[in-house]
């Protein structure tokens, strides 16, 4: 049996060698390996052998089979590249009647509401920074003036990380200690106000419905000096909202509770379908809450390094935390939250710029 399977191993070799092609190949693999190949001709030569030598020739026959096997895998890669080759280098893979213009793509709708915005707090002196998407218990909550397990925390449950006590940021709020200490030193040595905003991806473990996603978008704004009153924060909001709406909004203050500011407020807008007068956009109020936000909690300047235990209230501020998802689709109308994350590129390029 030895001579037979060395014999028919000769054989394979030169003609797989012989092969240039998977036409080729895969007539020499059936020639082989089919039921009707050379290896099944050798199994039925089995029957023919002493019973004492069966074992090892069938031994020998199943270790061809499996070198075979490889043999013929290993080939037919280097068939598939020589072929992959063959293809760029020809013509074949060129198609001279595709139309050189391909279609290009389109802003993504909070990416033109951010770059307004972003703008329109340029012309106002803010800086606008970036910020990471991971962070850590700390900056998301403990700086914030909510420590553990304070009830604040449910209302902000996210995705936690199984490694260095990470999570994905439930607000952009998260940013507010680092922008304070990058910006703080300006402040208190050049008299340089910290107005700053900062937009991002922001998550939180919620149930998806058509107002409600597991991730979305807010922009968050600080401004930090001497005397910053709520008269600041309301002529910032008021200004930036008729901006964006391009007309003059009427805005009010509602007493709202967030840890790291105080006194809170919710912000409304009289609504700019009714004129205050009460529709089903508005839900028969008249008004439409749009941007929490309050006078930054001391215990938050002072986790931000701005005011010391010796001046806890040298320094004042405001912030606020623009949902620019909610805005996204107030202002252009759009029902259905899931569309911003689904990547319909039919949904998504009916925006535009102004
Ligand atoms: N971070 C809050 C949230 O996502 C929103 C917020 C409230 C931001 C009040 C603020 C603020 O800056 O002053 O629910």
């Amino acid at each position: 049996m030895k001579e037979k399977v060395d014999a028919l191993r000769t054989k394979f070799q030169a003609d797989l060698q012989a092969v240039s092609d998977k036409a080729g190949l895969e007539e020499l693999r059936l020639s082989f390996m089919s039921k009707k190949g050379a290896i099944q001709d050798l199994m039925k030569e089995l029957s023919q052998i002493p019973n004492d030598q069966k074992k090892d020739a069938g031994q020998l026959i199943n270790m061809f089979k499996q070198e075979v096997a490889k043999h013929f895998d290993e080939r037919k890669k280097e068939l598939d590249a020589l072929e992959e080759k063959r293809l760029i280098e020809s013509s074949e893979s060129y198609d001279e009647s595709m139309p050189t213009e391909s279609p290009v793509g389109s802003y993504h709708p909070i990416t033109l509401i951010q770059r307004e915005l972003e703008d329109i707090f340029k012309s106002m002196g803010f800086d606008v920074e970036d910020y990471n998407e991971i962070v850590d218990d700390y900056n998301c909550f403990e700086a914030l003036n909510i420590p553990k397990f304070h009830p604040a925390r449910d209302m902000q449950d996210t995705y936690y990380l199984s490694t260095n006590n990470q999570l994905l940021k439930s607000h952009t709020s998260a940013a507010q200690n680092t922008i304070m200490r990058k910006y703080g030193d300006k402040l208190k040595k050049n008299g340089r106000p910290i107005r700053a905003v900062f937009p991002g991806r922001c998550f939180r473990n919620e149930a998806i419905d058509s107002c409600h996603d597991n991730t979305f978008f807010q922009m968050e704004g600080v401004m930090i000096d001497e005397n910053i009153s709520i008269s600041n924060l309301i002529y910032f909001m008021k200004t930036m909202l008729s901006e964006v709406f391009e007309k003059d909004v009427t805005v009010r203050l509602r007493p709202g509770f967030f840890p790291f500011v105080e006194p809170g407020f919710e912000l409304d807008i009289q609504c700019l379908i009714c004129g205050g007068d009460g529709c089903p956009s508005c839900k028969g109020s008249g008004w439409l809450e749009l941007c929490p936000c309050g006078m930054i909690h001391p215990n938050v300047l002072k986790h931000g390094g701005i005011n010391t235990e010796e001046d806890p209230f040298k320094y004042t501020g405001f912030a606020f935390g623009l949902g620019l998802t909610r805005l996204a689709m107030m202002k252009y109308g759009v029902k259905d939250i899931r569309i911003f994350n689904e990547g319909d590129i039919n949904a998504l390029s009916q925006f535009e710029s102004k």
